[in-house]
């Protein structure tokens, strides 16, 4: 196997199978673009876990991501794509930068959830990118906006029933897509408590990587109350 990228939280491997990688989970959580960081035992394998639970619903309901298979409690098998420079973003409640950016209260639920797009790109700090300018810029074409947005809306209604269920609020979280050979928009990446921000609907405790950014607690214990609920 051959590195091809490591990230802050995982690392990309090809493999002898030219249409496949292999992605592997490290326990490195960062914040801030990477000004916070630290190595927390435990945490790759709860986001592979999680992330593996919820593609597998995802699938399931016709969303078309590029995972194959869970290998071990490290490593994901997926399918190869070119990941889009692009962070999409669904809200369903006030948060995070959104609160900062207007200067209002976390925790004020949209009747309609919100759909942006950051240009992924650490040097800049990921900013904030409106459609024509992805579009200006050749990242995407006007089709795959509209495409990516009904995509991520629908993604949204799933999750948000997934988590529903076991009791925790969807409060917004962040998907990447990449584009397969054939140019199939396929949805890559994870989606984990480092992706979501996740709160229980009776007391609003954080379950996501908050408690690590704000320093809540302890993430592992945080992580591993997902796990347990979504095995029931
Ligand atoms: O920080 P912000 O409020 O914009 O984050 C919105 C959502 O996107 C959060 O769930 C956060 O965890 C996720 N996110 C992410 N990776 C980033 C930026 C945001 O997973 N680089």
């Amino acid at each position: 196997m051959e590195k091809i990228y490591e990230g802050k939280a995982k690392e990309v491997y090809s493999t002898e199978n030219n249409s496949e990688y292999i992605i592997k989970y490290k326990d490195t959580a960062t914040a801030g673009n990477g000004e916070k960081r630290a190595d927390i035992f435990g945490k790759g394998e709860l986001n592979l876990a999680i992330t593996t639970a919820i593609f597998k619903m995802l699938e399931e309901n016709g969303v078309k991501t590029h995972y194959v298979e869970t290998m071990d409690n490290r490593q994901m098998k997926v399918k190869k794509v070119e990941i889009m420079p692009l962070e999409v973003i669904v809200r369903n409640i006030s948060a995070g930068s959104f609160a900062k950016r207007y200067g209002v209260d976390e925790g004020i639920v949209f009747e309609v959830p919100t759909f942006e797009l950051s240009y992924k790109n650490d040097d800049l700090g990921d900013p904030l990118m409106v459609e024509d300018h992805a579009i200006a810029l050749g990242i995407i074409t006007k089709e795959e906006y509209d495409y990516l947005k009904r995509e991520t809306l629908k993604i949204n209604d799933l999750l948000k029933d997934f988590f529903g269920k076991i009791n925790l609020k969807l409060v917004d979280f962040k998907i990447e897509y990449g584009k397969d050979g054939n140019g199939n928009i396929l949805l890559a990446d994870e989606i984990s408590p480092d992706t979501c921000r996740l709160w229980d609907k009776d007391t609003n405790q954080k379950y996501d990587k908050d408690i690590f950014r704000r320093d809540l607690g302890d993430l592992i214990e945080g992580y591993k109350e997902v796990l347990n609920r979504i095995n029931g």
